[in-house]
């Protein structure tokens, strides 16, 4: 870790367009988020099982360099010194996931004890540093051993996901009060099972409208599950949603732009506000549901929050020939993007959470990842100056501001990501962390980034004193 103190305010947050960080709430969850397998590493210790995660990244082909995440950022031996960085960044709630692999290594069938402990000691050592721990229970890593019985495609595996759900609540829920069933699901059914660029790897789209089906139903499993075992649980799932725009006004890209934000929004908010699966949708995909009486019901179950990560805008023309939703993304010329070549647009996540407020008429919502990956350079005096990054949290800051502002219930901030990590696909190369880490020697130097955040945060913590 590096040794050298962080000092708040170092970076000037007037360089930037103000944020009206009066408009969030003193109790503002000032978070940073991260997920087991892109951090943890000690794959194959303490009873831990193979993912899906493993298969995929160790099989030729599916990931940058061959790059995987039996190392990572070796967090499962380091998480002590990676607590003491949020503590040391002023963060007051940090956004994890559990390894299912690690905690039911079967994926149903008995806990496995160790795994259990290493979440357990997270918890507490986050508490006892002032960082409230939000708990995400599926972060794409399925326990290969539920994928060689057909994975999510199959039912049973969204009632394994509520046994195992209940187990890390009975351990955990009396001192951990936010909990995420979900991250995500529109990657581990569209990228994972039509797109295959993610695991499994399938490209059906049966297996994917399944798939997507039983996660929802997990979810409301799980939510159910949570709070038989944690009375006084809040809980939520995280979406990754996108603004869509058409590429043209031509009657083709508008009906575009309605199919693809069908796939990526509505497919994944209508159906747990009790509004069913999109019909326009279904006869997209063409695909029949394996419903049964009351599940609607059960995916329905009420939320405590919202969760939104936001990474990008959609521009979208028609692609009749091109896979479910029949739509493709340009890429709009002359527009900055960061270095996952995904267009920069703060005000996304203003629209986004407006959208929430006022058409699902969300009472909670939290920004659970929001960041940026660019190359970074380490100066030879080993500071990490990253400038872009900076400008992107500060302009999404602002954004989220204005949205609380417009009356947004927005409760916390949790930027993507504590660390440099495994970036899925991508491998190591694509560094979204406020925190460098240099994964030969797993040396952490806090990026300009991360102190501005910390800046940031102290400033809202003035604001409101002076306010008092
Ligand atoms: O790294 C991922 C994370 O696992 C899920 N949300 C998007 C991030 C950046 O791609």
């Amino acid at each position: 870790m590096t040794t050298e103190p962080i000092r708040p305010g170092r970076t000037d947050v007037s360089e930037h367009q103000p944020i009206d960080l009066g408009a969030l709430p003193r109790d503002f969850a000032w978070g940073t988020a991260t997920s087991a397998y892109q951090i943890e590493g000690a794959v194959d210790e303490d009873g831990r099982s193979p993912s899906i995660w493993d298969t995929f990244a160790h099989a030729p082909g599916n990931t940058a360099g061959g790059d995987h995440g039996d190392t990572a950022c070796d967090h499962y031996h380091r998480w002590r010194e990676d607590v003491a960085l949020m503590r040391d960044l002023g963060t007051n709630a940090y956004r994890f996931s559990v390894a299912w692999p690690r905690v039911v290594p079967g994926g149903d069938g008995p806990a496995n004890p160790k795994g259990l402990d290493f979440y357990d000691q997270l918890t507490d050592a986050l508490l006892a540093a002032g960082i409230e721990p939000s708990v995400t229970l599926y972060h794409w890593d399925l326990p290969q051993a539920l994928q060689d019985r057909g994975g999510w495609p199959e039912r049973a595996t969204a009632e394994h996901f509520a046994a195992y759900a209940a187990q890390v609540a009975e351990r955990l829920g009396d001192r951990v009060t936010q909990w995420t069933t979900l991250n995500e699901p529109l990657c581990s059914a569209w990228i994972g099972h039509l797109e295959g660029k993610m695991a499994p790897g399938l490209t059906d789209l049966t297996a994917a409208v399944r798939a997507s089906y039983h996660l929802l139903l997990g979810h409301g499993l799980a939510a159910q599950a949570i709070r038989a075992a944690a009375p006084g649980a809040r809980v939520g799932i995280v979406n990754n949603l996108s603004t869509v725009e058409p590429a043209s006004g031509s009657e083709a890209d508008l009906a575009a732009a309605r199919r693809m934000d069908g796939h990526v929004n509505r497919w994944w908010l209508d159906p747990v506000h009790g509004r069913g699966f999109p019909a326009d949708m279904r006869e997209v995909y063409g695909v029949d549901l394996p419903e049964r009486p009351g599940d609607l019901t059960t995916i329905a179950a009420p939320l405590d929050w919202l969760g939104l990560n936001y990474y990008f805008p959609q521009y979208v023309t028609d692609d009749p020939d091109g896979p479910a939703p029949r739509a493709r993304q340009i890429d709009r010329p002359a527009v900055a993007r960061t270095g996952m070549d995904w267009e920069v647009d703060a005000n996304g996540i203003e629209t986004l959470l407006m959208r929430l407020t006022e058409e699902y008429g969300a009472r909670r919502l939290h920004v659970t990842e929001n960041g940026s990956s660019y190359p970074d350079a380490v100066a030879p005096d080993g500071s990490v100056t990253d400038p872009e990054r900076t400008a992107y949290l500060h302009a999404h800051l602002a954004a989220c501001a204005r949205a609380a502002h417009r009356g947004a219930p927005l409760a916390g901030y949790y930027a993507w990501s504590l660390l440099d990590n495994f970036e899925w696909a991508y491998g190591y190369d694509k560094r979204f962390g406020l925190v460098h880490v240099d994964f030969a020697s797993q040396l952490r130097t806090v990026k300009a980034s991360g102190r501005h955040y910390a800046s940031v945060i102290e400033a809202h913590r003035a604001a409101h004193d002076e306010g008092r």
